[in-house]
């Protein structure tokens, strides 16, 4: 089992091993008092994992129930957040009682977010079941559903007490979710980790302990320095630009994964146009993005990819911030003029 600590205004640990999952009620119980447990979880993942969790909670003296969301994007909604606050107040959770996530981003989000306003905030414990959750969105307290306006619009930043992150669930995931998760992973080997990078080429497993590990730790250490996302923390949205705004010329048919794989290629081909960032280094993303199952272009022109990106939630005034990966292992904040953002973009499509 390998042990990373989390020092964000709540401190916590993230543990990634295998066979962890079996063992969550112990492990629970280390850093809060036996108590209710609410499950919440979605379809898919419930009628695999559900029983076996609430069975390890009871046996460390919690008592669980488990509440089920459909899967899927729909569920991060106020709707849902709605009907599972009234349940928790019907059923009269106390304060003392505790939340677990159990799946994906969507059920993680929702779960903190719902954690995070009931009762003024009660303890929740992330148990991540998608690569992209046990990499990204189980760490670093950022909880949120969405708005008709756009994603993410309503939330807050609330930390778990505790995440347990096992490899071995992640075996039941479609393959087509599990590539699409690989897009952060290569995301923070561009961001500033060449070793875990190298890694990846050598063929290491982006699910092994090892590299979830290592993607966890370079989270940690962006979200200690910046937790509330006021600075250095939005070079975690590398490749994000332009890949929201594929995600909406695409009707969202194009997946997450796959706009970020495709904007990560596209903002370093940008770099390396303007000689900021060497050949080399996008040959090898290119070749390692292909690797992992994921695509390197899309169909869609700069204007309207910039038209998409200017009205983004990111932009700031009349500037915008890109990542700019200088080298692979040293990607960069960069204030532009969002008037620029079409000629980044040209310069980045192939
Ligand atoms: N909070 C953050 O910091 C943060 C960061 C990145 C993304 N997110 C959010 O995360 C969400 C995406 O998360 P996601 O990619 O995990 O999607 P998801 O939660 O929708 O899960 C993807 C699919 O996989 C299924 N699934 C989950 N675990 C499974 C398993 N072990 N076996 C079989 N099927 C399984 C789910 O039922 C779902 O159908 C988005 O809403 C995004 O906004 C949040
Ligand atoms: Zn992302």
């Amino acid at each position: 089992m390998i042990t990373i600590q989390v020092n964000a205004s709540t401190k916590y640990d993230v543990l990634v091993g295998k066979g962890l999952f079996a063992r969550a009620g112990e492990l629970t119980k280390e850093v809060l008092s036996p108590c209710r447990a609410l499950i919440l979880t979605d379809d898919h993942v419930a009628p695999l994992y559900a029983n076996a969790l609430s069975a390890s909670l009871t046996a460390a003296g919690f008592v669980p129930e488990v509440y089920v969301v459909p899967h899927g994007e729909g569920s991060k909604s106020l709707g849902t957040l709605g009907a599972l606050l009234e349940h928790l107040a019907e059923h009269k959770y106390t304060r003392t009682d505790a939340m677990f996530a159990l799946g994906g981003g969507v059920v993680g989000d929702l779960c903190g977010f719902c954690a995070s306003v009931y009762l003024r905030g009660i303890p929740f414990v992330q148990i991540p079941t998608t690569l992209l959750a046990c990499v990204d969105s189980s760490v670093g307290g950022k909880t949120a559903v969405n708005l008709d306006a756009g994603k993410n619009l309503a939330g807050a930043f609330y930390q778990p007490r505790l995440v347990i992150c096992d490899p071995d669930t992640l075996s039941s995931l479609p393959p087509e979710i599990f590539a699409d998760s690989c897009a952060e992973v290569i995301k923070y080997g561009v961001i500033n980790d060449r070793a875990l990078f190298s890694m990846l080429e050598d063929g290491i497993s982006p699910a092994s302990e090892q590299i979830i590990a290592r993607c966890v730790q370079n989270k940690r250490d962006v979200v200690e320095k910046d937790e509330f996302d006021t600075g250095m923390r939005q070079l975690l949205n590398l490749g994000h630009t332009v890949a929201h705004a594929i995600e909406k010329c695409s009707n969202f048919q194009i997946s997450h994964g796959s706009a970020v794989a495709i904007g990560t290629v596209t903002i370093m081909r940008a770099a390396v146009a303007q000689g900021l960032c060497p050949t080399a280094d996008l040959d090898e993303l290119l070749s390692l993005t292909k690797q992992l199952g994921l695509p390197v272009s899309c169909d869609f022109g700069a204007d309207e990819l910039a038209k998409a990106a200017l009205s983004d939630k990111k932009r700031a005034g009349g500037s915008i911030t890109l990542v700019v990966p200088y080298a692979i292992g040293d990607s960069r904040l960069c204030k532009i003029p969002a008037a620029d953002v079409g000629t980044w973009f040209a310069k980045g499509l192939a």
